[in-house]
């Protein structure tokens, strides 16, 4: 805690390095032991695991709370909790701040909340990402409603920044009450297993209100998140290999919407075609394969990097490159629940789209469908908003598109996956693919009922017109026939084809039309 009589007697310089020696220390060694026993690190040493060797520059170093209730008259940190700067990840600038858990328990003051949002004011003119190492007790209690000014504050600059760069949340501690929403308007969220949780009330307000007794880490720990609520993108294992990640992530992204993400190093003599596709879709339609089987077979090796792995696992979504190239991937996941789209599946996909459009990240589909999800919970809880979000973000996506069916391509989730009627710039389906309003089976119980029931042999008789059903629609030629697919191709040359469209569709421009903003079905 700084005393301002007891630098008195020392020169220019050296009260300078003491200033500087103070605020490195934080709340003070015992806090920082405490803050290692739990097994976390300090907020700075996670900005030096984060950024390029040396290439930290900090920001507000030496600033100090206002408060004077309750005793902070008296407790001042240089700092006030929160580490902020910019420096480089791979050689690229970023934003970060760190909250420091030794102050105050990271909480959020007035002058805290000032020096994020001063970084966010620097990351916007200058086009560059915001990273947040979130590690807080959240409002700082003495300071009422100037810290939840400070939080509003925040959350706007958040809403301001959106689609202007990327914004990406670690939570590596508590993060309760309305701080989860800062979080929460960001484009990514990461949360450390074990060591951090979100809540907007914790376990004691919960147990009071509904009666459920429930711990930190069932109600808003990581693997909740991760698979449940979906409110987090990733769960990593501890801090480490959050922060490994977060590189990894930022390696797919543009700096900011006015540019495309670097491309990395591609020999393009190499051989494009991957024979092993031809032999991975089932000859039965209804045997489920691994659409992560297709993506790994078409993109560049060990480039995928999947975004909400455990949660709505029928939608399978994330970053690849292709020749070098970041894309993003949206492909329907048949090995579970045949890829139906349901709410989550709807929500989780159109979110990532959307993601893709703003930072002109160009889209691959990879569709097999059988539709959307139908029964009473889905109705009840509004699978009909949800899914139109996925519709609406593939509409008014203006990035490069790009569809393959591969399978299933059924009724209204036709429409959806990016289909060439609602603004794909390239759609391609394999021999293997069936387009058509449903499944032949149900459509011929459908259409041919009372020929069926009327026949000496109903069964042999919707056989018979399931076959013919099947003949006709299960097929990718009426689509191809119709020019809403542009080709017919063998999964194996799909990579060559895919790596030639989306160069072809480098320029692309589309612009939508004039409007304030759309108002996509929230
Ligand atoms: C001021 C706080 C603080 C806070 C913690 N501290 N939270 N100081 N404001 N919000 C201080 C403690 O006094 C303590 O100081 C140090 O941080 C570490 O806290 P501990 O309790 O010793 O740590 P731990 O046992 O690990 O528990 C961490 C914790 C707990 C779970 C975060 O401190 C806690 O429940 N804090 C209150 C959380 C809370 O209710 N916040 C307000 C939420 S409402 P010393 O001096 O001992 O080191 C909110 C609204 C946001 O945030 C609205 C936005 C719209």
């Amino acid at each position: 805690m700084p005393d301002p009589h007891a630098h008195a007697h020392l020169s220019k310089t050296e009260l300078l390095a003491r200033k500087n020696e103070e605020a490195l220390l934080g709340g003070g060694q015992a806090r920082i032991d405490s803050q290692h026993k739990k097994g976390k690190l300090t907020a700075r040493e996670r900005v030096d695991l984060l950024m390029d060797e040396g290439s930290f520059e900090e920001i507000g170093k030496f600033v100090m709370h206002r408060a004077k209730d309750f005793g902070l008259d008296k407790e001042h940190y240089l700092g006030d909790g929160v580490v902020t700067g910019y420096g480089t990840v791979n050689g690229r600038l970023v934003y970060v701040f760190s909250q420091d858990f030794t102050v105050f328990g990271g909480s959020l003051s007035e002058t805290h909340a000032e020096k994020i949002v001063k970084i966010m004011d620097l990351a916007m003119k200058n086009g560059a990402p915001v990273i947040g190492l979130n590690d807080s007790g959240g409002a700082r209690i003495q300071e009422g409603v100037v810290s939840l000014g400070g939080y509003a504050d925040i959350f706007y600059k958040n809403t301001l920044a959106s689609g202007v760069v990327p914004q990406l949340s670690v939570i590596m501690g508590p993060c309760a009450g309305g701080a989860v929403y800062s979080p929460a308007i960001t484009d990514f969220i990461l949360m450390v297993e074990d060591t951090s949780y979100m809540f907007v009330t914790g376990p004691n307000v919960v147990k009071t209100v509904t009666h459920e007794e429930v711990t930190s880490e069932e109600l808003g720990g990581a693997s909740t998140h991760s698979t449940k609520s979906g409110v987090t993108h990733f769960s990593c294992a501890n801090e480490v290999a959050a922060i490994t990640h977060i590189k990894q992530l930022l390696s797919y992204m543009p700096q900011n919407c006015e540019e495309t993400a670097p491309a990395q190093p591609y020999d393009t003599s190499s051989d494009e075609s991957r024979p092993t596709l031809d032999r991975l879709i089932p000859d039965n339609a209804n045997q489920p394969y691994d659409m992560r089987e297709v993506i790994e077979g078409l993109i560049d090796t060990d480039s995928f990097l999947e975004v909400h792995q455990n949660f709505a696992e029928n939608i399978v979504v994330g970053f690849a490159r292709l020749a070098g190239r970041s894309i993003g991937i949206v492909g329907n996941q048949p090995a579970v629940l045949a890829g139906v789209l349901d709410i989550n599946a709807s929500t989780k996909a159109a979110r990532f789209v959307r993601f893709c459009d703003a930072f002109n990240i160009p889209l691959l589909v990879l569709e097999d469908v059988p539709g959307f999800l139908p029964g009473t919970d889905q109705e009840w809880r509004g699978i009909i908003t949800n899914g139109a979000k996925l519709l609406y973000a593939f509409c008014e996506a203006t990035v490069p598109r790009i569809t393959v069916i591969t399978r299933k391509a059924y009724g209204g989730a036709y429409d959806v996956m990016n289909s060439k009627h609602i603004g794909a710039d390239m759609n391609y389906a394999w021999p293997t693919a069936e387009i058509a309003v449903m499944g032949a089976k149900g459509a011929a119980e459908i259409i041919f009922k009372r020929e069926i029931a009327a026949a000496e042999d109903p069964a042999a008789k919707l056989q018979e017109k399931v076959d013919e059903y099947q003949e006709k629609f299960a097929t990718p030629y009426r689509a191809a026939h119709r020019g809403f697919v542009d080709e017919v191709i063998l999964p194996s040359q799909t990579r060559q084809k895919l790596i030639r469209a989306f160069k072809m569709l480098e320029n692309k421009v589309d612009v939508m039309p004039r409007k304030k903003h759309g108002n996509i079905p929230l």
